[in-house]
């Protein structure tokens, strides 16, 4: 079922003239603004404690973790670009003519016009993404580029079940693309739920052209998140800094540090935020006591085998139909059909 127009509501003068005049559809299912007290009162409140890396992302986190993409030590990027320019044109193939692309995460433009130019007449492109002003700005900049594509931004977590609206013209399928290896943020029972959920979106005869981080030696890894020049820390203080702003709390980021290791056990990076000194941190008429070295781990990266994904997309349904990975085995570019 398709949401109504009165699912399509405006909120600037901006937002307006990028609906109107740039010829982009709003649907709008911003989550509530007290998911985000919520969540931290909770992550905080838990040993150890915890908070959701899906905060990242306000103004300044989407512009440093840009920042990371083009890090020397941040190889996920620019391997999953050469694989996409690469294979494009197999890409296209495997995805098919007439597609509805619909895209969870809006932040990798680049990718998504690499897609686009090797799909073969695709009826809609409708973009997911939990940040509306940067979902407004990519929409907006695919609709210009793509003046005959239909463009639908949807603004919602695309983790959260909510409806996608249908297309102008009927699609053949729908193709989901889930870049970035950003499934590696989820937990493995967490993840095949996520992939449960795109099966079911796509329906049968659907696809998903997804990114996954391969596991590779430690080095490689933990450079990737503890880079030289500080951009990996910042953009994980930032999310302290975020919840001062929007939240009132009174954490003290000279007190805190960032550290990333890789779990071997887990197949994961860690982050972590490690409290520099014993502290106390207020938040709502909370308080929250940390000790010395004690972390609040703020993000898991998981890294996946071939094999290790294959059972996952197993699992969820899907088939594991294609997959691409650059020379050196460090990034992969999978295409899943749902059975
Ligand atoms: C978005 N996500 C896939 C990134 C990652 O590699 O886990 C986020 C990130 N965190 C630190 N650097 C990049």
């Amino acid at each position: 079922m398709c949401p109504d127009d009165s699912a399509i509501r405006t909120r600037t003068r901006e937002d307006y003239d990028v609906l109107t005049k740039r010829r982009v559809q709003l649907v709008d299912f911003e989550p509530c603004e007290g998911g985000f007290l919520r969540d931290v009162l909770d992550g905080l409140g838990q040993t150890p404690k915890t908070l959701p890396c899906k905060y990242f992302y306000d103004e300044r986190g989407s512009r440093l973790f840009d920042a990371i993409c083009e890090l020397d030590e941040y190889y996920l990027t620019r391997t999953e670009i050469a694989i996409m320019r690469d294979n494009g044109r197999a890409i296209g193939r495997a995805i098919g003519p007439g597609c509805c692309l619909v895209e969870f995460g809006s932040g990798s433009s680049v990718k998504t016009r690499l897609l686009l130019d090797h799909l073969d007449d695709p009826v809609a492109c409708i973009l997911i993404d939990i940040s509306r002003k940067h979902l407004l700005e990519s929409a907006a900049e695919l609709a210009d580029q793509y003046p005959d594509l239909q463009v639908i931004a949807v603004c919602a977590d695309f983790a959260s079940n909510c409806e996608l609206p249908c297309p102008r013209r009927a699609a053949a399928r729908r193709a989901v693309y889930f870049p970035g290896s950003t499934i590696g943020n989820f937990r493995p029972a967490d993840a095949e739920q996520l992939l449960r959920r795109i099966a079911r979106i796509v329906g049968r005869g659907g696809g998903l052209l997804i990114g996954a981080d391969l596991k590779k030696d430690r080095e490689t890894l933990e450079r990737a998140y503890n880079d030289r020049a500080g951009v990996t820390s910042a953009f994980n203080l930032n999310l302290l800094h975020r919840i001062n702003r929007e939240l009132g709390a009174d954490f003290d980021l000279d007190a805190f540090r960032h550290r990333a290791t890789y779990n071997a056990a887990h197949g994961r990076i860690e982050s972590h935020l490690v409290s520099r000194r014993a502290q106390t941190v207020r938040l709502n008429g909370s308080v929250f006591r940390f000790e010395r070295g004690e972390t609040i781990h703020t993000e898991s990266s998981h890294k996946y085998s071939l094999d290790g994904f294959r059972a996952l997309a197993d699992r969820a349904g899907f088939d594991v139909q294609d997959v691409w990975t650059d020379e050196r085995g460090l990034f992969s570019v999978q295409y899943l059909t749902t059975r």
